[in-house]
């Protein structure tokens, strides 16, 4: 087991670079498998979670390369090119890979079973089931969780799919089914939720239409393989826009970050907060909006956070809490249940890590009431959550002693190298065995 030791420091300031976005390193690797042509990936995050999907694919009969660091090149198989794995594929901590893969291994000719760690094996996939069954899927889980039982050989047809859930995972698990049906398929979301997989799928050549939470897919010939530069990860870069917001000294530039609009809920909270925030440089990595975030130290104000952002902040909101803690007055988010099954239990994880440090915070079903004040220092259980691991690991910034964060060997699932980043940025880390 690893843990954070974090004691309290000046501040945090200078330019830090974070890894490549998740999100989008599974969906490149994916696409990049099954069209045609070789596809280029710079940027790419070598976390353990993307390193899952790799893996998973070359278990599928797909070639890929990593001719350098960031840099992987798929050869592409085509839509009907996937062969039989020999085995159960084992996706680790990867949500996104497993419920992803559902989408893209339904319309396959041959059968699968998709695995994970206890973590994942935890989690709800009727969600992306349900209405995989209804284009004509034929998937078993366990009581609704994994393993997850795909026969091979279904037909699928296009339909229009209420997803229930506002969730990237399962609009882009059934926009990969999609792919594959006799017709459009239409998404509807109750919810706008985060786009990768249509921006990608475009530069694919594939014809998809969004339109509020609604995105019709019409089923392509084939994709053309392309090349994918992977912009800087927001959900990474959050740690360290929270943190330059609530220590002593600044400014911090995150560079090359991704600021797609369905990603950035937290800029709007935090500048609701009374954040001092700048967006600069501004680019684009093919279909995705790039900038720099400098971030000043500010009095944060408490606030309730409005219900759209919630799901244009989800995998923010850990860091989010501690920006509440840090803040003068109550902030209260709610409409967050989904919250409750990502890779822990984040608002449970991060109630009782808040307690730990001195802060009141009480969870409801669905969100949390922080009372912003002094942190305390204190030993904090991650519950094997990278991203409750991080957000602990900048709380020391305001802390009045040292902060231990347990069990947050999880971290290289989304950022490997964070220690060496946070401290690269001023915040006294250490990791201990
Ligand atoms: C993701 C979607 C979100 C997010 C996850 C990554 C994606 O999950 O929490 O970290 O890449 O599509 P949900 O779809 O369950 O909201």
């Amino acid at each position: 087991m690893t843990h954070f030791r974090v004691v309290p420091s000046q501040g945090v300031a200078g330019r830090v670079t974070v890894p490549g976005d998740k999100s989008i390193s599974h969906r490149a690797l994916m696409l990049g498998a099954i069209a045609d042509g070789t596809t280029q990936v710079e940027g790419f995050l070598e976390s353990d979670d993307c390193l899952a999907t790799l893996t998973a694919l070359e278990r599928l009969g797909v070639a890929v390369r990593r001719p350098g660091p960031g840099r992987v090149a798929v050869d592409g198989v085509g839509l009907t090119g996937l062969r039989a794995p020999d085995a159960p594929l084992d996706l680790g901590n990867a949500g996104t890979a497993m419920r992803l893969f559902m989408g893209l291994l339904a319309p396959q000719a041959f059968d699968s079973v998709l695995i994970g760690d206890n973590s994942l094996m935890q989690r709800p996939m009727e969600r992306a089931a349900r209405p995989l069954r209804a284009m004509g899927a034929r998937i078993d889980t366990d009581e609704g969780r994994p393993p997850v039982r795909i026969a091979g050989g279904a037909r699928l047809q296009g339909q229009r799919l209420p997803t229930g859930v506002p969730s990237a995972q399962v609009k882009s698990a059934l926009l990969l089914a999609g792919l594959y049906a006799d017709g459009p398929t239409t998404v509807m979301e109750p919810a706008v939720t985060r786009d990768h997989t249509e921006r990608m799928l475009r530069s694919f050549g594939c014809e998809v239409a969004s339109r509020g939470g609604r995105t019709t897919l019409q089923p392509p010939p084939r994709l053309r393989a392309t090349r994918i530069i992977v912009p800087a990860d927001f959900s990474s870069a959050a740690f360290f826009i929270v943190a330059g917001c609530i220590a002593g000294a600044g400014p911090l530039i995150v560079e090359g970050v991704g600021v797609n609009p369905t990603r950035t809920g937290l800029l709007e909270l935090l500048s609701l907060m009374g954040a001092d925030l700048r967006l600069i440089n501004h680019r684009n990595h093919g279909s995705e909006p790039v900038a720099d975030i400098e971030v000043r130290p500010a009095r944060l104000q408490g606030i309730d956070a409005p219900a759209r952002l919630v799901p244009l902040a989800i995998d923010e909101l850990p860091a989010f809490f501690l920006a509440a803690a840090c803040a003068s007055g109550v902030t209260t988010v709610s409409g967050a249940a989904e919250l409750r099954v990502k890779e822990s239990d984040r608002i449970a994880a991060m109630a009782r890590g808040l307690a730990a440090l001195g802060i009141r915070a009480e969870p409801s079903p669905d969100g949390i009431r922080i009372e912003g004040g002094q942190l305390t220092g204190g030993v904090v259980e991650s519950l094997g959550d990278h991203r409750v691991a991080m957000s602990f690991a900048i709380a020391a910034l305001r802390a009045s002693g040292p902060v231990e964060i347990r069990e947050v060997a999880d971290v290289a699932t989304s950022f490997p190298g964070f220690a060496a980043t946070a401290r690269a940025a001023g915040i006294a880390i250490e990791e201990l065995p």
